[in-house]
């Protein structure tokens, strides 16, 4: 079913309509929107939630690139979508919105993100102080080679896009992914931490770093221009100098 296209809207300036399919369950709902100048997929689907059809439901918070919640498929490809203008991914002014692959579906274009985060937690993704943290703020010297290392990946906003764009995730559901590899990457370059062993092993195991296949389509689709590829091969050389050392003191 179409909905009515918003005529006044039309009138108002925006001179046609977007077709926009969005994926509803089992099904697929049609829409018509007015095109607008600088419209976002993000505006897209508020106009159609606000003007349309209350029901439907979808997920977003600050609208500016940085809260990493309203990430969605667009036109088959996962994309953050306050920051996606229409104009760069639909030039023949048809959209199909569906929600992120690789994620349990709360309803309609909203994703469960519970999974993505459990694995920041098998991964080991959280600072860890030791026993006897200094009560003093560490120093780390923003030229230092550790903290360079990680410049980029500490950027990371959690948005899932590389997790929905990565095959392996959609072929072992245990693989840890790319971003919270990524965040095991930038804590292993931490120098304040202190769960280094816990962490190196945490991500060497069956479905950690060594199970990815370097195929780079988490780093092809991050928003951030972020590089969980590169990230995943530091800890790949890391986990096996650890596991080195351990045949080292072995012997
Ligand atoms: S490079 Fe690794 S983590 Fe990234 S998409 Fe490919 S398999 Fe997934
Ligand atoms: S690495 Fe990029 S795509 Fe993946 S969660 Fe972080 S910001 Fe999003
Ligand atoms: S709404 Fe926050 S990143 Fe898009």
């Amino acid at each position: 079913m179409t909905a009515p296209l918003d005529h006044a809207a039309v009138a108002a300036g925006a001179t046609e309509a977007l077709r926009v399919r969005v994926r509803r369950g089992d099904g697929v709902q049609d829409y018509a929107v007015p095109r607008r100048a600088n419209q976002t997929v993000l505006d897209v689907v508020t106009e159609i939630q606000r003007e349309q059809d209350p029901t439907l439901a979808y997920r977003f918070a600050c609208r500016v690139g940085m809260c990493g919640s309203c990430g969605m498929t667009v036109n088959g490809r996962p994309r953050w979508t306050c920051r996606t203008r229409v104009a760069a991914v639909a030039p023949e002014g048809e959209l199909l919105l569906e929600p992120l692959r690789n994620l349990p579906v709360v309803k309609d274009l909203a994703v469960d993100m519970e999974p993505f985060f459990e694995k920041w937690r098998r991964a080991h993704g959280f600072f860890d102080p030791g026993e006897t943290p200094p009560d003093d703020f560490a120093a780390v010297p923003p030229d230092s080679p550790e903290r360079q290392e990680v410049d980029a990946g500490i950027e990371c906003i959690n948005c899932g896009v590389c997790y929905a764009a990565c095959d392996l995730v959609a072929w072992n559901p245990d693989y840890l992914g790319p971003a919270a590899l990524n965040r095991a990457w930038t804590l292993v370059n931490d120098v304040r931490d202190r769960g280094q062993a816990a962490r190196l092993a945490a991500v060497a195991g069956d479905a950690g770093c060594h199970s990815c296949h370097s195929h780079m389509s988490c780093t092809e689709h991050c928003p951030k221009a972020l590089q969980p590829t590169f990230a995943i091969a530091g800890l790949k050389r890391e986990t096996g100098k650890a596991a080195l050392r351990r045949l080292w003191r072995r012997e």
